[in-house]
């Protein structure tokens, strides 16, 4: 991979990576647009990191479905798909952890111990088998964004982040891969994150400020849906990932399946 973007990149071209673990949706189709529009060479990555699943959580049985992925990836006029195995990204005796603090240490951190760090080594790898010009990330993960942002600066990757608005469907959920395992009844409730999203937006456009309030809001409308189970809900800042702010972020279980969220209240909540 590394060859073929030298290559590119010495001809003059920009090269705009798209990391994903595959199960392609409209949510990675919008990032590989935005990286289409401002880059020569597109180049999407997909590896299903093993390193940043917890034990118990779902490896194993990620959706993993190559020839749908294919048939995305071709009609999305992607340049090159970088697939490496696992025994590639990491060998036998591979011991080497990025740990990014700070930002990395609150909400999805604390929630999933070791995710940040395998998040972080896998793109630190990833930026350095393609050196990319620029790499592309969605808002639906704001905190790994910002991970992602403070591990550039610190460890001086010439690379530009681009963060991508959430692709919801017409209900509001969220894009994921893992919307996949959720049955009828909990796709149905599994609305309530974009609809408390939604609502405490309406409380903060109707002038509402005070933080206890807005997260009464959040936590009203998820706690009126049976199938839920709220993980953290919170309202924080969006460079800290810490109270006070507008960043509204969730993370709720529907049933097994754990779903984040998240929705600036300063910003109209679309749809
Ligand atoms: P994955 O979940 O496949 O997501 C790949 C990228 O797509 C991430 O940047 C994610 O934020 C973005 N994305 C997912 N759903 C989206 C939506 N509904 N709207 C907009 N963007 C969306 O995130 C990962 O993979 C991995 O952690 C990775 C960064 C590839 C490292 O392994």
């Amino acid at each position: 991979m590394l060859d073929a973007s030298r290559r590119w990149r010495a001809q003059g071209l920009k090269v705009g990576l798209v990391p994903t673990m595959g199960a392609l949706h409209a949510g990675h189709l919008s990032l590989i647009k935005a990286a289409r529009a401002e880059n020569e060479v597109v180049v999407v990555s997909i590896f299903v990191n093993p390193i940043q699943f917890g034990p118990g959580e779902d490896f194993a049985r990620y959706p993993r479905d190559p020839a749908h992925d294919e048939g995305l990836l071709s009609s999305a006029g992607v340049d090159a798909v970088y697939r490496p195995s696992v025994a590639t990204m990491y060998p036998p005796g591979a011991g080497t952890r990025v740990r990014v603090s700070g930002v990395a240490d609150p909400l999805e951190g604390a929630a999933r111990p070791g995710h940040f760090e395998g998040v972080a080594t896998v793109v630190s790898k990833l930026f350095t088998a393609v050196e990319p010009d620029r790499a592309y990330f969605g808002q639906k993960d704001a905190q790994q964004a910002a991970v992602v942002r403070r591990l550039a600066r610190d460890l001086d990757f010439p690379v530009e982040i681009r963060v991508c608005d959430t692709v919801r469907e017409a209900d509001g959920l969220a894009l994921s891969s893992r919307n996949a395992y959720l049955d009828p009844d909990e796709r149905r409730a599994a609305a309530s994150l974009s609809a408390a999203l939604r609502l405490a937006s309406a409380a903060y456009a109707g002038g509402e400020r005070r933080q206890d309030q807005l997260l009464k809001v959040l936590c009203g409308r998820l706690e009126a849906e049976p199938l839920a189970r709220v993980e953290y809900a919170e309202v924080v800042d969006p460079e800290t990932f810490t109270p006070p702010g507008t960043l509204a972020v969730l993370a709720v279980r529907i049933g097994k399946t754990r779903l984040i969220d998240n929705h600036d209240l300063s910003k109209v909540f679309p749809g």
